[in-house]
């Protein structure tokens, strides 16, 4: 069977910068180490005043075509997946499509367009709508353009504001892809929940801690039920495991979670058993509060061996280097979190050609996915093309007082006029709502 996969990445960042610990952590009257060591971020990345979900995607996607050589006629389909949509009608793909068409001589009138929304998941549910086009054989010889972009913005004082960030990324989907192969299983957690909304409102309403436990249960379910198709996962069959990254520090839990559970049963957990006790069985105890203290105090214990401390190094905190310097991307982040760990990688002089990454994406609301992906040998090329860490240095540095006038700027609510921090270069810029951005 042909592979088919992720040909491509571009990533790019909102221009601005809100520091944490420097910046926001003094006016909040915190610690500045709840946002470095809790949460785990330096920084977020932040949209200038011209810039805005089309403008990032526009701007990825005209990076990657322009690096690959596509032209409109190369791409059969432009999906974008975004929770920051301003238009309950017509798709940001036709938008992100607009600014491109301005630029090449061809358009995308044979492009089938849409947009993806299951909040952070929409991400990878976009990948995986281009994956089955493509394997249905319905691609025509074309390939998919997939534009992961939000502005992840909370309301001010909200718990999350620490968390935000804003930035886009595209990716090509094509048969003999250079970059990844995506596989056929997936496994599935989803129900009905309601601890992050944005029922026609521009920032989200969350129970921040819930939000917490929820992306925990499915990120679980999802694991289970992709080894009831895959066949059990062991920690040493993937080299990476990218996973939804709202915040690093929630990554950290969630790492916890699956090692615990695919050591379960496992020669490991017998290895370990002898520092710290086998894992506890909920058929052991009489009731869910002493079988949840039980799971706490293992939990703390693994945290602590080498054995986890070296997997967790060597799998898992490569993936989060971008996040700490961006905050939360939405439906990017898990698709950041893997370039992450490529980045690592490819800096560390590693080879990962034919090694598998397991990737858990999450979207409130709630849905976990898990799959996995097979790094190809074209690898080192794509990764090495990413501009992303230049992109993070350029960015503007904003004062307090800076971010207030930019957030007030964002809010839709709000009719204010503030002027650019940085001056846009080589870029689509927001031209008012409801419009295409014009490239400057
Ligand atoms: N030094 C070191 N660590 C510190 C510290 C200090 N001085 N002060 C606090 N910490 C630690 C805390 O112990 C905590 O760590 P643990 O959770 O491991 O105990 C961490 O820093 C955060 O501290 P708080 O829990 O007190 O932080 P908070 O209540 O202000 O906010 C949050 C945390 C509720 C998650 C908030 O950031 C939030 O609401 N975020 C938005 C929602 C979110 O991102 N949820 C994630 C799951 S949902 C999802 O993934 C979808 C999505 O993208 C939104």
């Amino acid at each position: 069977m042909t592979a088919v996969g992720i040909d491509a990445i571009e990533i790019w960042t909102g221009n601005l910068k809100l520091d944490l610990p420097g910046t926001f952590a003094p006016e909040k009257g915190e610690d500045p180490e709840k946002y470095t060591k809790g949460l785990g971020l330096n920084a977020s990345s932040f949209p200038d005043s011209y810039e805005d979900i089309v403008t990032m995607g526009a701007n990825a996607a005209h990076r990657l075509m322009e690096r690959k050589g596509l032209e409109p006629d190369d791409i059969g389909r432009i999906d974008v997946a975004t929770e920051s949509s301003f238009d309950n009608s017509k798709p940001v793909s036709t938008y992100v499509a607009g600014c491109l068409e301005s630029v090449y001589d061809g358009d995308f009138h044979h492009a089938n367009k849409g947009e993806r929304k299951f909040a952070c998941i929409a991400g990878t549910q976009s990948l995986d709508d281009a994956y089955n086009w493509i394997r249905a054989g319905r691609n025509r010889g074309r390939g998919a353009l997939v534009i992961a972009t939000d502005t992840a913005l909370y309301a001010r004082g909200d718990a999350g504001e620490a968390t935000q960030g804003a930035g886009a990324v595209a990716m090509y989907i094509d048969e003999d892809p250079d970059l990844i192969e995506l596989s056929t299983e997936q496994g599935y957690g989803s129900a009905d929940e309601t601890d992050f909304l944005k029922p026609n409102q521009q920032f989200p309403s969350v129970d921040g801690k819930r939000s917490v436990q929820v992306y925990l249960a499915r990120m679980r379910e999802a694991l289970e039920d992709y080894e009831s198709v895959a066949g059990d996962v062991h920690p040493d069959d993937f080299v990476f495991a990218p996973f939804h990254t709202p915040f690093p520090g929630m990554v950290r839990k969630a790492a916890m979670l699956a090692y615990r559970h695919v050591t379960r049963d496992t020669a490991v957990e017998e290895e370990l058993a002898e520092e710290i006790g086998r894992q506890p069985r909920r058929e052991a105890f009489d009731d869910e509060d002493a079988f949840r203290e039980a799971v706490r105090e293992y939990m703390d214990a693994l945290k602590k061996t080498d054995r986890y401390q070296e997997w967790y190094a060597e799998t898992v905190d490569p993936t989060l280097a971008l996040s700490r310097e961006v905050g939360n991307w939405y439906t990017g982040s898990v698709h950041i979190a893997r370039a992450s760990a490529l980045k690592q990688a490819l800096e560390s002089g590693r080879d990962l050609t034919g090694e598998t990454l397991l990737v858990g994406s999450y979207g409130s609301g709630a849905q976990a996915e898990i799959h996995a992906e097979t790094v190809q040998d074209g690898w080192e090329e794509e990764i090495e093309a990413l501009n992303i860490s230049e992109q993070l240095e350029a960015r503007y540095d904003l004062s307090w007082e800076d971010y207030e006038e930019v957030h007030d700027a964002h809010n839709h609510e709000m009719d204010i006029d503030v002027e650019e921090f940085t001056t846009p270069e080589e870029e689509f810029v927001f031209d008012g709502w409801g419009r295409m951005g014009e490239r400057k």
